[in-house]
């Protein structure tokens, strides 16, 4: 999985990097489709800062359907390679996209062929309504940040719903909120660990993770509450959000609300057996369809989860021993990909 941004790039360069990763690992490629929220890295494109919410979506949305239809170029058995007729491909299997979209126009097709997965898979986070709209129209997976199990459960269908107007089926789409792990052989050695990972947190990061959402605290008391009415540019609507609830819930101190906000924010402590029941309370409650496992440490965190964590979650029969498939799409238990072309084809009969 690789991060890379809608509003940095070129879908044809973009396109053919993933088509390749593909074609090279065998068809474990996925694309983490951001459309990056952050004024500092806009400054290292040309920008002063970054591009609104809308424009950002709307470039995100088009930027992956040509992908998409690049990724559609070449149908099964399009290259021959046949010397003897001279024919390299079937043209009646290459298709040219001759996409002209608000911002982008690309003829293709993809000079690159035959991807084990068809597509690569496409992961999105975002929760704002934007978000889950690209989500449901294009994501394969997404990364979800959920604050509580009820929210989380929201959260999962609503965006589940939204598919259907984009023809796709609530299985093609796997939700994963993220986890944080903080495993302990008691209770008692969990919670330890977990002090010790907060007591690293140093203020200024702490306040640096509140920025976004509420603007500069610097200049109030860590240990008193939150003044009325600060609030930040709020680039990842989502991710404020979350944070506003927590406040208004909770009513926390700066200090109190920071601790909370970065990764430990879905931090699960305890036993072996306390996380498998977390986990397995959500999944059976159709708040998630698997997990993003995100170890506070690594690779002390992730080896802990491995070691510790997965044997419970197959001794209850809620995780494989073996991989179901060879592409990672398989092993996401996702159905194969079927291009547009064959799609219209089949529309058409
Ligand atoms: C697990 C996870 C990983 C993310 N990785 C990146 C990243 O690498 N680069 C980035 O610009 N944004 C990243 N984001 C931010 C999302 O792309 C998105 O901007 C954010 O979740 C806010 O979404 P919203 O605008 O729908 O509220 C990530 C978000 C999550 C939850």
């Amino acid at each position: 999985m690789t991060t890379a941004s809608t509003t940095y790039n070129e879908p044809y360069n973009l396109a053919r990097k993933f088509a390749t990763l593909d074609l090279i690992s065998k068809g474990r490629a996925g694309w983490n489709v951001v459309a990056s929220w952050s004024a500092l890295e806009a400054q290292n494109f040309g920008l002063e800062t970054t591009l609104d919410y809308e424009t950002r979506y709307a470039r995100s949305a088009e930027f992956v359907e040509v992908v998409k239809g690049l990724w559609d170029s070449w149908d099964d058995g399009a290259l021959l390679f046949d010397k003897a007729a001279g024919r390299y491909f079937d043209d009646a299997k290459m298709h040219v996209l001759n996409h002209k979209g608000q911002f982008f126009k690309v003829r293709g097709p993809l000079n690159v062929a035959g991807m084990p997965q068809g597509h690569p898979v496409i992961v999105q986070a975002g929760a704002s309504e934007q978000g889950r709209e690209l989500g449901a129209a294009t994501a394969d997976v997404i990364y979800a940040i959920s604050g509580s199990r009820e929210d989380a459960r929201a959260y999962y269908a609503d965006v589940k719903e939204r598919m259907a107007k984009y023809g796709r089926a609530p299985d093609d789409l796997k939700i994963l909120p993220a986890l944080c792990p903080v495993v302990g052989r008691t209770r008692g050695e969990a919670q330890a660990r977990y002090d010790a990972l907060q007591a690293l947190i140093d203020p200024l990061s702490g306040l640096g993770s509140l920025y976004s959402t509420f603007g500069d605290l610097s200049g109030h008391p860590l240990d008193g509450p939150l003044p009325d009415g600060t609030l930040g540019r709020q680039e990842l609507r989502s991710v404020s959000a979350l944070l506003v609830e927590r406040l208004k819930r909770e009513k926390p101190t700066i200090r109190e609300l920071y601790l909370r906000a970065g990764l430990t924010g879905s931090a699960r402590i305890g036993t072996p057996a306390d996380i498998a029941d977390a986990m397995q309370e959500w999944f059976e409650a159709e708040a998630c369809d698997g997990f993003n496992i995100t170890p506070a440490t690594l690779p002390g965190g992730a080896e802990d989860f491995v070691e510790m964590v997965v044997p419970e979650l197959r001794r209850r029969g809620l995780f494989r021993a073996e991989y179901e498939g060879r592409t990672l799409r398989q092993n996401l238990g996702l159905r194969p990909v079927t291009s547009r072309y064959s799609r219209e084809r089949r529309a058409a009969e």
